[in-house]
């Protein structure tokens, strides 16, 4: 079976681990690589927690270390949704076997240059990474497929009233990465905030075997912060499994044309994706993405789940 190759920049984080899971166990993704940045959590627990899910799941991918702050302004985590180590209460080994540090860019790089066809990018986190790697090797940009990403919303935001967390944390290179003329394709809070997984079903996971009681215990500790939230949420919002739903099958999600800008003076906008929903320029540089099928993803994930029982 002919797979798509992909590189997944992340910043785990109990969604971040969730896209894992759909990816490393979807037969139709050859995961090239994966790449931590800060965001949820500070890098070295991003980078820590993505060595230790892919160690959990025996597979061995190579994961970069990339950028420890924004390109300007300073970090702001999320340890209030995702717990300070950013995996808390899951319990996988905290301490694995670490590999050789590798640069995240160089780590993009060299994956691009070995590649003999386009690499789709899958960034679920921070932009940082990103925007680093196309200013460094502008050269490579016509080894990108595609940048489907998790991040912005074409209405309201969740960091801010104006900004969703992703792109607020570190706009300036969601600038760079919007303006690179390579395709995007952006899973905003219209699409993931509705893509919710109900706690009623959280048992059916917790009967999965080794993934499932992985997923389960993930999806506890997110509903936790959705808890909070006074019942806006029925369920956690599972925001990073949309985009990679969406490399794995387009046809789960609608998508439409847009030109897409990132606002990064604004004292009450900043981190806004600005969508031209009027038409007033001619270039549509995004794909955003509006509905999902969550009954399709859903099923993608069981079968990762089963798919990583049997490794
Ligand atoms: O706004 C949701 C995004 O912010 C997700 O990627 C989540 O992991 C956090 O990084
Ligand atoms: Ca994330």
């Amino acid at each position: 079976m002919k797979k798509t190759p992909v590189i997944i920049d992340c910043d785990p984080g109990y969604d971040d681990a969730l896209a894992l899971v759909l990816a490393l166990g979807n037969e139709t993704l050859d995961v090239k690589a994966i790449t931590a940045v800060a965001g949820n959590v500070p890098l070295e627990r991003t980078y820590k927690n993505a060595v230790r899910i892919c160690h959990y799941f025996g597979k061995e991918v190579r994961i970069g270390l990339g950028a420890v702050k924004p390109l300007v302004r300073e970090l702001e985590t999320g340890e209030m949704v995702h717990s300070p180590s950013g995996l808390g209460g899951v319990t996988i080994p905290e301490e694995v076997p670490m590999p050789k540090k590798e640069n995240a860019i160089e780590v993009i790089k060299s994956v691009l240059e070995e590649a003999d066809e386009k690499v789709t990018l899958i960034p679920i986190g921070p932009l940082t990474n990103i925007a680093l790697f196309v200013s460094q090797y502008p050269e490579l940009r016509n080894k990108i497929q595609e940048i489907v990403i998790m991040g912005g919303a074409a209405r309201e935001g969740n960091r801010t009233a104006s900004a969703e967390f992703n792109i607020y944390a570190d706009a300036e290179a969601a600038r760079i990465v919007f303006e690179s003329g390579i395709p995007i394709v952006m899973a905003g809070l219209d699409v993931t905030n509705a893509f919710q997984i109900l706690p009623e079903t959280f048992s059916e996971y917790r009967a999965m075997g080794k993934t499932g009681v992985f997923v389960s215990e993930v999806l506890e500790r997110y509903f936790d912060f959705y808890q909070t939230l006074g019942g806006v949420f029925k369920g956690p919002a599972i925001h990073d499994m949309v985009p990679v739903a969406y490399v794995i099958d387009p046809t789960v999600c609608v998508a439409k044309e847009y030109h897409v800008d990132v606002e990064c003076c604004g004292e009450f906008t900043y981190g806004r994706t600005v969508v031209d929903f009027g038409g007033l320029s001619p270039d549509k540089n995004v794909k955003v993405l509006f509905e999902s099928d969550h009954q399709r993803i859903i099923g993608m994930l069981k079968d990762s789940i089963c798919h990583l029982n049997r490794r």
